[in-house]
């Protein structure tokens, strides 16, 4: 019940049920060749499936003369619910010469309205996501990844994340972010496998299974939102705060209905609210962000906290998409800022006995 399986048709920590925890963490590489590339892969497929056994990568070292195979901080914890997720960005096609095989798709996102990005947020060229039910196992999950890489990569840029929920006979309710309202309703289905085929993963090609990437570290301007109305707050998303209902209707999952009206004909939802102008895009994308908090910003004295948005799609014109038609007008623009920002192609999933990208190699 708390292990998730490494291997199957599509990578882990993108269908996989939401944890509560998340480390994000963006990898440049150095000089590599597409051998040691595909040795790395490997190294980190092995440990992969050990690390999501709740297994150390290696035994854990009783030569005191030595440092110990694995960092240790798991010992006595199980695997709880972790997943690896590995993902490669435009310029790593580049540095590793293998630009023939990059799918036409994978290019840099272009710059949206009202962007503003800070580099130290942005690009690199490898994204491993690791998700689980605690912190610690995600860090050692990380740090071990890239303790047996080293010399090979650099850390870029790393965002953890949380996600609290209720449970309830097995099943876990919709989190909130830190908005208070519910993020997720309007997801594609995970278990329909036509709507998985529909827009989230990669239906052809050597990435066949594999999915785009996008993570995007949103700050929420929290003190704003805070001295806004409730039902401004409501107007901005089009659904109710408590039971995440669209307005006008009593519960979180009844269809969204953007002309609905009430008794005097006047509409109930203005069409720049987020999930309107969503709506209106017609497409779709599979959203598993995390709520972030760093402290405090040491110039303003607010906090720094946000959402590290991550969502999946089969085309990364979906997300383009989605974004232009919020872009200026969307009533949330108000309070957020979006600060970082990347694009990753995840690998296929890996079947029993291979590694992970064997089909890019
Ligand atoms: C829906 C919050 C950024 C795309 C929603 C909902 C909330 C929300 C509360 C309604 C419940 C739900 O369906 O999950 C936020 C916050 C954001 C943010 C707080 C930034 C901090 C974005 C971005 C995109 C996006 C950057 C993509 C460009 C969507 C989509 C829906 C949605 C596609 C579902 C609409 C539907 O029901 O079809 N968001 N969102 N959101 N959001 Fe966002």
């Amino acid at each position: 019940k708390n292990k998730v399986n490494f291997y199957g048709k599509y990578q882990s920590g993108i269908t996989t049920e939401v944890q509560k925890h998340v480390y994000f963490v963006v990898l440049t590489i150095n000089k590599m060749s597409v051998s040691e590339v595909k040795e790395m892969f490997k190294i980190w497929t092995n440990y992969s499936v050990h690390l999501m056994n709740g297994e150390f990568v290696k035994e854990l070292g009783k030569n005191k003369m030595l440092p110990s195979p694995d960092t240790g901080e798991t010992i006595g914890l199980d695997a709880n619910r972790l997943s690896l997720t590995f993902g490669i960005s435009p310029s790593f096609f580049e540095k590793v010469g293998l630009n023939k095989r990059k799918p036409e798709l994978l290019k840099d996102l272009p710059h949206f309205p009202k962007d503003q990005l800070d580099k130290a947020y942005t690009g690199g060229d490898i994204c491993i996501q690791a998700c689980s039910d605690d912190p610690q196992v995600n860090f050692h999950a990380i740090r071990n990844l890239i303790r047996v890489a080293k010399g090979e990569v650099s850390m870029k840029w790393s965002q953890t994340g949380f996600n609290s929920f209720k449970e309830k006979d097995g099943k876990i309710e919709t989190p909130r972010n830190l908005f208070s309202f519910k993020d997720g309703t309007g997801n594609p289905d995970v278990h329909n496998q036509s709507e998985l085929d529909k827009y989230v993963f990669i239906q052809e090609g050597w990435a066949k299974n594999g999915a785009y990437l996008v993570v995007r570290r949103i700050q929420m301007l929290l003190e704003t939102w805070d001295r806004t109305a409730l039902g401004e707050q409501e107007a901005t998303f089009g659904r109710y705060r408590h039971s995440g209902a669209p307005i006008g209707k009593e519960h979180e999952f009844d269809t969204f209905d953007p002309n609905i009206k009430d008794k005097n004909g006047d509409k109930l939802i203005e069409k720049e609210s987020h999930v309107s102008l969503a709506k209106a895009s017609k497409t779709n994308i599979l959203r598993r962000s995390y709520s972030y908090s760093d402290g405090i910003h040491s110039q303003t004295g607010t906090f720094d906290a946000g959402l590290l948005f991550l969502s999946f799609q089969k085309s990364p014109e979906q997300f383009i998409k989605i974004q232009n038609k919020m872009g200026a007008v969307d009533k949330l623009n108000e309070y957020i800022t979006h600060r970082g920002s990347g694009i990753f192609l995840c690998l296929p999933g890996v079947r029993e006995g291979g590694y992970l990208g064997e089909t890019l190699f």
